[in-house]
């Protein structure tokens, strides 16, 4: 397949931005900042303040979404997931098991998981491993999931290659034909959910001066302790 789309050249600098205007692009951040009086003791209630109020903002969307990065033997690889539960065992969502994210969790079970908060300066960076959820709870949230979601997670075998967007279509109504709307659709067994259990969490909040407030916890035979790090 080949794309039209024109690069931005030497010959052809008007299509996209030079570097110049890249460089530009800066804000200042704010006077709002993070101390440690401030957050709460167990990083998990902290999150779940912060998550709020990012729900609370409507400039932010998908404020459950999350940057899971992975590791396999060609390197890291990062990509978009939503969260779809918080408590004190973890972070939990849902994806394809023959995925390439799955078979990254499989050669090393230990990920990031960073929530990109830009419209209130902030972000959040988790550190834990990964473990499959028990598939009766997969098969509970599958089972709220809308129907044409549920027939998407038996049409995709997600990340291997794809001949052409017509053959996906026609895939999904296979399904939809198989499972039709309002039937019970049974979940596919390369579905289902992870949990990371975090071993660090890190809160930023952009300040003045680059001067950002970065405030970590970490996992320790006594519970969470909580430092500052060098933004
Ligand atoms: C906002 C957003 C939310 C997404 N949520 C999920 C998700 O919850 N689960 C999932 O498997 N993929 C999700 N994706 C797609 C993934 O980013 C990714 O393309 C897909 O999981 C394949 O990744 P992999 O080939 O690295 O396994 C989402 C993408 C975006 C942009």
């Amino acid at each position: 397949m080949t794309l039209d789309t024109p690069m931005a050249t030497d010959e052809n600098p008007a299509v996209g931005l030079n570097r110049d205007e890249i460089r530009a692009l800066r804000r200042a951040y704010g006077e709002v900042g993070l101390s440690e009086a401030d957050v709460h003791m167990d990083p998990i209630v902290q999150f779940q303040s912060w998550l709020q109020q990012a729900t609370q903002n409507p400039v932010i969307v998908e404020p459950n979404a999350m940057v899971l990065s992975t590791m396999d033997s060609y390197g890291p690889q990062s990509r978009t997931v939503l969260l779809k539960d918080v408590s004190t065992d973890g972070f939990s969502f849902f994806t394809n098991y023959e995925s390439n994210k799955a078979k990254a969790i499989e050669f090393n079970p230990h990920v990031s998981l960073l929530f990109p908060w830009y419209a209130l300066e902030r972000q959040v960076i988790i550190r834990g491993h990964a473990a499959k959820v028990a598939p009766e709870s997969s098969a509970e949230y599958f089972a709220t999931r809308p129907w044409s979601s549920q027939i998407g997670a038996w049409a995709s075998s997600q990340s291997r290659d794809l001949e052409s967007r017509a053959a996906l279509q026609n895939r999904y109504e296979q399904y939809s034909k198989k499972y039709p709307e309002g039937s019970s659709v049974p979940m596919p067994a390369h579905w289902g959910g992870y949990l990371v259990i975090p071993h660090s969490m890190e809160f930023w909040q952009g300040r003045y001066s680059r001067l950002h407030d970065r405030l970590i916890y970490t996992t320790s035979p006594a519970g969470w302790q909580l430092s500052r790090l060098h933004p």
